[in-house]
């Protein structure tokens, strides 16, 4: 089978950086919107029995860009395209993965559905918020991590100066990952969340007095979180506090309040396009196309794509 990659438009860089690392062009295809605001998707090279792969992280405007790739993935299904794989870097709408209250939606599930309904065959994500979210869909689905390559920049530093922070309680296999990598000692906090995208700091588990702390997340939406964790870090006698997280969604104001908080750097990879002005003296983006492109090409060739985790060093490209 042919390997052909398309994008829409959530972050065509990331696919063009794909492509450069997989060596083959990005696939030819309009994407674009009629005057009555639906969205108009033609392909425009034949991809007959061909190995199609779709990248198009689910990231702000969400319901567009979910939109987008159901459009793409029924375009390639009715041109005959012998297998589709939707490549998702960021998964929209998995932090609705379970209802917290009587009436609420599942919506991460509802998502699952519509795309493998529009007709794919599998899925690549990166760091979905809940694991489990893979058993949502009845296809194969491959859950990178970037966790290792976020990791890498502080093998170099004395562990003992180091304490990783799981931001919340559901984030500690996150930040135990992290920390495998490293091996300094882990801390928690209690977190809770009195109302939708508020966080509060109810208490801090472990030892972080004269240590740099590293908050390690999957996500940073609205900065909540990690500033109040900084906060109260730095009222524990933190030296210091950075954040490692892999997708920056940066609602609202996310960007200011990082720049005026007492993080001194955070660290973000590129699964969501940061525009330059946002990547600031505080804000590095790590640039994970070429692990997506190798699972990529795993998938392509059927060889196995856990294997990719088991090596001792990864690239780790700042985005200039
Ligand atoms: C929560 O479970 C997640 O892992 C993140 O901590 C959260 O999504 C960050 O959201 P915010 O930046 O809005 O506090």
């Amino acid at each position: 089978m042919e390997l052909k990659i398309f994008s829409g438009t959530a972050n065509r860089p990331l696919a063009e950086d794909i492509c450069r690392e997989l060596g083959v062009p990005l696939g030819n295809a309009l994407i674009g919107t009629f005057k009555n605001g639906e969205t108009r998707v033609k392909i425009e090279e034949h991809v007959r029995g061909a190995d199609v792969f779709v990248i198009q992280p689910t990231s702000s405007p969400g319901d567009h860009n979910i939109m987008e790739l159901l459009i793409m993935i029924d375009a390639l299904m009715r041109a005959s395209a012998g297998r589709i794989t939707a490549v998702v870097p960021y998964y929209g709408y998995a932090k609705q993965e379970k209802k917290t209250s009587g009436r609420e939606p599942i919506s991460a599930k509802l998502v699952a559905n519509l795309i493998v309904t529009a007709g794919a065959n599998r899925v690549v994500a990166v760091d979905l918020h809940a694991p489990a979210i893979q058993g949502f869909f009845d296809i194969p689905v491959d859950n990178l991590t970037a966790i290792p390559i976020l990791a890498e920049s502080l093998r170099t530093y004395d562990p003992h100066h180091i304490v990783v922070v799981s931001p919340d309680s559901g984030g500690v296999a996150r930040a135990t990952q992290f920390n495998d990598r490293i091996g300094a000692g882990l801390a928690f906090i209690a977190k809770q969340r009195p109302e939708p995208d508020v966080a509060t700091v109810l208490n801090v588990v472990g030892n972080v007095r004269g240590k740099t702390a590293i908050i390690v997340d999957d996500m940073i939406s609205t900065g909540g979180t990690l500033v109040e964790a900084a906060g109260r870090l730095c009222e524990l006698g933190a030296k210091e506090v950075m954040a490692y997280a892999v997708h920056p969604v940066l609602a609202g104001n996310a960007t200011e309040l990082i720049a005026q908080s007492n993080l001194t750097r955070v660290v973000v990879t590129n699964t969501i396009p940061v525009p330059p002005e946002d990547r600031n003296g505080k804000i590095t983006v790590i640039n994970i196309a070429w692990l997506i492109a190798e699972a990529i090409r795993r998938i392509h060739e059927g060889t196995s794509v856990s294997a990719l985790f088991q090596a001792t060093h990864f690239r780790q490209e700042p985005l200039i």
